[in-house]
């Protein structure tokens, strides 16, 4: 059974922003009532199908789904359903209402999709996404995800770790992060539009040690399926001992830098979102605790652990 949050914590502080759900819920009936039953009926149809996306991936990049799963990433919680997942997302380049993300965003075309490597590296290139799922060293590995908001789940992603690619571009010795940037806006991406205060594209960045180390991955796909668009699609960084706003959706720009990179949420609001943004039970967002954490699946509260009880704690020594 899925129980819903009593109170929601989202990342923007102000309670004076018209809620957008409803903006958008009254925006779309009036335009579908407009344009009759038979657009309304085709609505219905869409909301019934979301993994139409999916259409987008060539026949020979699905056929290496699911790839192995790896015994190497044991997680002591049952796997959330992808149902769950699929439903309840943070993507505000298309709404801010975690629940229909997957409706807004059905749309989205994400293929062709290239992704430029660059900066500080001896052979900077561009990769079509389909070109680097068949050539990377694909695996499934099942890990926790927990949101800054309090939130959590555990889910099988499909990738590769990130560090193989970097690899592939030859970072220089004076490479000391990694930046990451996802798409500019665009018109089937509406939420950007919506919130054009904000400062598109999303963008994130690591250390590059800690984007180097074995557990952060580029993930390609998610429960042994191509990347969902509402997950991400084509190409998403997941780290998982990081509160969920580093793991950037949509990437299409991986540069090497020898400064810390801005990032986007830190930028908005620092005192509320660190750059390392290291998981930790002890230190509280400034508007609610971190102790706890509530599955998104049965809404049952349980401690958080620190960097989410993964072991990189080295890094930070
Ligand atoms: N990436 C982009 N481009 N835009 C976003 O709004 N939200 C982040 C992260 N990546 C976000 C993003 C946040 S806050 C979280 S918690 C996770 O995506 C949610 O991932 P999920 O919807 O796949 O669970």
């Amino acid at each position: 059974m899925r129980v819903r949050p009593r109170r929601a914590r989202t990342f923007e502080s102000s309670a004076e922003i018209t809620p957008e759900s409803t903006y958008l819920r009254r925006r779309e009936l009036c335009r579908l009532l407009a344009a009759g039953p038979i657009a309304f009926a085709l609505s219905c149809d869409r909301r019934a199908t979301p993994d139409r996306p999916l259409s987008q991936v060539p026949a020979d990049v699905l056929a290496r789904f699911p790839p192995e799963r790896s015994s190497r990433f044991i997680v002591d919680r049952p796997l959330t359903p992808s149902s769950v997942a699929a439903t309840y997302n943070n993507y505000y380049e298309f709404t801010t209402d975690k629940e229909r993300v997957a409706e807004v965003a059905a749309g989205f075309v994400t293929r062709p999709w290239r992704v430029e490597v660059s900066g500080l590296c001896a052979r900077p290139q561009t990769f079509d996404v389909d070109a680097l799922i068949r050539a990377m060293p694909m695996e499934e590995r099942v890990y926790r995800f927990r949101c800054v908001e309090a939130w959590a789940m555990v889910v099988p992603w499909t990738g590769f770790p990130l560090a193989a690619l970097l690899d592939r571009v030859e970072p220089n010795r004076e490479a000391r992060f990694v930046r990451f940037v996802s798409f500019p806006p665009r018109d089937d991406a509406p939420g950007m539009a919506r919130q054009s205060h904000y400062p598109w594209p999303y963008h994130e960045a690591l250390r590059l040690d800690e984007a180097r180390h074995d557990l952060a991955m580029l993930a390609t796909g998610i429960y042994g399926r191509p990347m969902p668009n509402q997950h991400g699609a084509p190409l998403r960084l997941v780290v998982p001992w990081k509160y969920g706003f580093k793991s950037i959706k949509g990437v299409q720009k991986i540069e090497l830098t020898a400064e810390r990179p801005r990032t986007f949420w830190n930028r908005l609001q620092p005192r509320e979102y660190s750059f390392l943004a290291n998981i930790d039970p002890d230190v509280p967002h400034p508007r609610w605790s971190q102790a706890k954490e509530r599955m998104i699946d049965t809404g049952a509260e349980v401690p958080t652990r620190k960097y989410n009880g993964y072991d990189v704690a080295g890094l930070y020594s």
